[in-house]
């Protein structure tokens, strides 16, 4: 009985979280440090972070553009041996295919995928030798169900489910798990422009089977999930808090 009462501590852990200074990714950040962990709240935005940082302790503040590399490759050097590896930063441009530039669909991918791609190799590498290790990425609903203008968005969020799988299987072997999370729709500032327009709000509060958008502290309970052992069995997989937005059809409620 006495095991479980300590299953999703994370005391003498280290965590990196790559995207603290704002939304889930704060959060993630301030749940792992409450159930132990010291945390590195990474952002390119220092001052974003910083604010994170103040908020709890246990949690310290990493200047990171994950979009140069070679900064991330030196992160995972500067940072030492690191249990637990959570990234959130993504950016989406929300447009009709017809209508997307080349250069807006190269910001996209670069940082929902290439930067994930260098930040799993970079931090994975070292876990692999050290024979433990989680990496936590987000994917989003739109990995699976897609709407007009979400192209680019949704092809980077599937892509990533598979980039993480494929390290799942990889790094495994060598005790390392790798998931990924997928938020529904989030109160964050990414999804501001959203919210600004309440018909377009509504009806993703509506989509929900429980009829509502979720705060970003909704996220942390999965966040420290995957991280601690409670999920020691769990790699590979894709973990929906979506609110049962992928559950359920919502086009139309037959009458009863
Ligand atoms: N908010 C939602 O409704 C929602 C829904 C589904 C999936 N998601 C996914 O969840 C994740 C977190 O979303 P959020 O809403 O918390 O985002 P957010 O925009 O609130 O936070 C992103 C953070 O990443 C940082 N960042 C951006 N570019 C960076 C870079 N180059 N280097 C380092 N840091 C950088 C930003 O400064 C910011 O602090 C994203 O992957 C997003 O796609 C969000």
């Amino acid at each position: 009985m006495d095991a479980y009462a300590g299953l999703f501590r994370l005391d003498g852990r280290k965590a990196v979280v790559v995207g603290a200074g704002s939304g889930i990714g704060r959060e993630s950040a301030l749940a792992l440090a409450a159930h132990g962990a010291t945390v590195v709240c990474a952002d390119r935005d220092p001052a974003a972070a910083e604010e994170s940082a103040s908020m709890g302790p246990g949690l310290a503040v990493y200047a990171l553009d994950v979009l140069d590399g070679e900064a991330v490759a030196r992160a995972a050097e500067e940072l030492g041996p690191v249990d637990v590896l959570v990234f959130t930063a993504a950016t989406n441009v929300r447009k009709s295919l017809l209508d997307y530039t080349a250069e807006e669909f190269e910001r996209v991918v670069a940082l929902n995928l290439r930067a994930s791609f260098d930040l799993v190799r970079a931090f994975g590498r070292g876990m692999a030798e050290r024979g433990t290790g989680s990496i936590i990425g987000f994917s989003s609903i739109r990995a699976v169900a897609v709407e007009p203008g979400q192209g680019v968005y949704a092809a980077t969020k599937a892509g990533l489910v598979q980039l993480l799988r494929t390290a799942a299987a990889e790094l495994g072997p060598s005790g390392v798990r790798v998931n990924a999370i997928a938020p529904g729709v989030v109160e964050t500032p990414l999804t501001a422009q959203i919210r600004a327009v309440p018909e377009w709000s509504d009806a993703y509060a509506d989509k929900s089977a429980l009829g509502r958008w979720s705060r970003a502290e909704e996220l942390a309970g999965a966040v420290v999930y995957l991280a601690s052992d409670a999920s020691s069995f769990v790699t590979g997989s894709q973990l929906f808090v979506d609110g049962g937005w992928t559950a359920i059809d919502g086009r139309y409620t037959p009458p009863s």
